[in-house]
């Protein structure tokens, strides 16, 4: 363990010195360069002129109303239905005439239902969404022309459209029928998972920018932290006997690192958190419920090497963002090693991952501007759409032919809304 001590009294004086001799590997260095130069292409894709979108205006009870309700949906890690909304109101990409939209928009909040808690209940996301689609094919004729294969839905939920907080059950009942044939953007990515299916758009959580911007350090602010995490590691509450939640990930990382001086780990959640992401130099981002936390965001934002533990994750606009090369990867069974792993990364491969979480483009990508920016993740979700196109002419049904079952899915979803 002599290793580990002598890294940590370097964290804690210095700051990662230079003087280190480069332990990198042949192929680590040329994975980097190779995806360094494409993501920084794909990063700068500008959407504009490549798409046209048609955003169905439905009653204020499908979205607005919600958030005046209950005005906390702006600010939690689902509000990406709403802001992708409103950024599209006024996007050059907005079409009116839906005669030329190549995607039909059909903004319903379906995580906008909240305890008094504040945590997100989707039990009725499935009766809105059916009634939201009724109305839709009822009044237009976009609709049933493809039964939604060219129409996208924002389900930022943590099993996406198969509305479910729990795993077991979410996978249960599937994906929504009617949304089966639709684009669904989702912050849930998974891979050979029945909750994320294949032309999904898996997106970043939302994570408020000014929040994050009025608690930045100056860039000079030392990483004396070795590794951190705040947040839950037993849910008490809806798992009591511990087996559930993050599938015992962090569990067993309490357990084997509660007393490691490496590692600050705490459920307790300090008024200087995101300070404190900016003192580390990896954050833990453990799956929880989902496999996904807003934590991979923070991190990004703070320059807090995001250390994902989360086996099979798919990562938000992955094909964008070189996440291999900014982050680290660790395996939920390896979580005893962790401290073996992080100890022994290379310093210039720790730089390196530094170098690339600063660039102002990577952290572009991971934001939900306030007002949008070029290259944000509006704009990632929009190329995500644009890549997409042309529609294959398969996506048209003949006239009468139907696919999609209307009366399909657990009995309580079909009630009216
Ligand atoms: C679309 O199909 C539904 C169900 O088959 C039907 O009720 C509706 O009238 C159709 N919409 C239009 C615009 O024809
Ligand atoms: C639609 O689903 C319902 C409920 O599962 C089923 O009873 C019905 O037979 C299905 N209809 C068709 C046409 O498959």
């Amino acid at each position: 363990m002599k290793k580990g001590i002598w890294f940590f009294s370097i964290v804690l004086c210095t700051y990662l010195l230079l003087s280190q001799t480069n332990g990198q590997t042949l192929e680590q260095s040329h994975q980097i360069g190779k995806i360094e130069g494409n993501a920084g292409d794909v990063l700068e894709d500008g959407p504009v002129g490549r798409l046209k979108v048609f955003v169905y205006e439905l009653p204020s009870k499908y979205n607005e109303d919600l958030v005046e309700k209950d005005p906390r949906c702006l600010n939690h890690m689902f509000a990406a239905e709403i802001f992708m909304h409103r950024f599209l109101l006024s996007s050059p990409v907005r079409t009116l005439d839906p005669e030329k939209a190549d995607w039909f928009y059909v903004p319903v909040y379906s995580t906008c239902d909240l305890t008094k808690s504040g945590l997100p209940l989707p039990f009725r996301s499935p009766q809105m969404v059916r009634s939201a689609i009724k109305r839709i094919a009822s009044n237009w004729p976009y609709w049933n022309r493809t039964e939604g294969a060219d129409h996208f839905f924002v389900v930022p939920h943590d099993f996406g459209a198969c509305f479910h907080y729990q795993e077991e059950i979410a996978i249960k009942r599937g994906i929504m029928p009617l949304l089966q044939r639709a684009t669904l953007i989702q912050t849930f990515g998974q891979k050979n998972h029945v909750c994320l299916k294949e032309g999904s758009i898996v997106i970043t959580p939302y994570a408020s920018p000014q929040r994050m911007q009025a608690h930045l350090l100056p860039p000079y602010i030392p990483r004396t932290i070795f590794v951190y995490f705040r947040g839950l590691l037993h849910d008490g509450i809806n798992d009591p006997e511990g087996c559930h939640y993050a599938r015992g990930a962090r569990a067993s990382l309490w357990l084997n690192f509660k007393n490691n001086p490496l590692f600050d780990i705490s459920t307790y959640h300090p008024t200087t958190y995101y300070e404190d992401m900016q003192r580390a130099v990896f954050c833990l981002c453990p799956l929880g419920w989902a496999p996904w936390s807003p934590r991979l965001v923070e991190a990004v934002i703070f320059g807090c090497i995001p250390v994902i533990i989360s086996d099979d994750i798919v990562l938000p606009f992955a094909d964008a963002i070189p996440w291999e090369d900014i982050a680290v990867f660790v395996a939920e069974n390896d979580i005893p090693k962790l401290d073996t792993i992080l100890t022994s990364m290379p310093t210039e491969v720790i730089l390196r991952k530094q170098k690339l979480l600063a660039n102002p483009l990577t952290k572009q990508a991971v934001t939900f501007s306030e007002p949008a920016q070029p290259g944000d993740a509006f704009h990632q979700i929009l190329n995500g759409l644009a890549r997409k196109l042309p529609h294959d002419g398969s996506i048209y049904l003949k006239p009468g032919e139907n696919i999609l079952n209307w009366t399909a899915g657990p009995d309580g979803d079909l009630n009216p809304w």
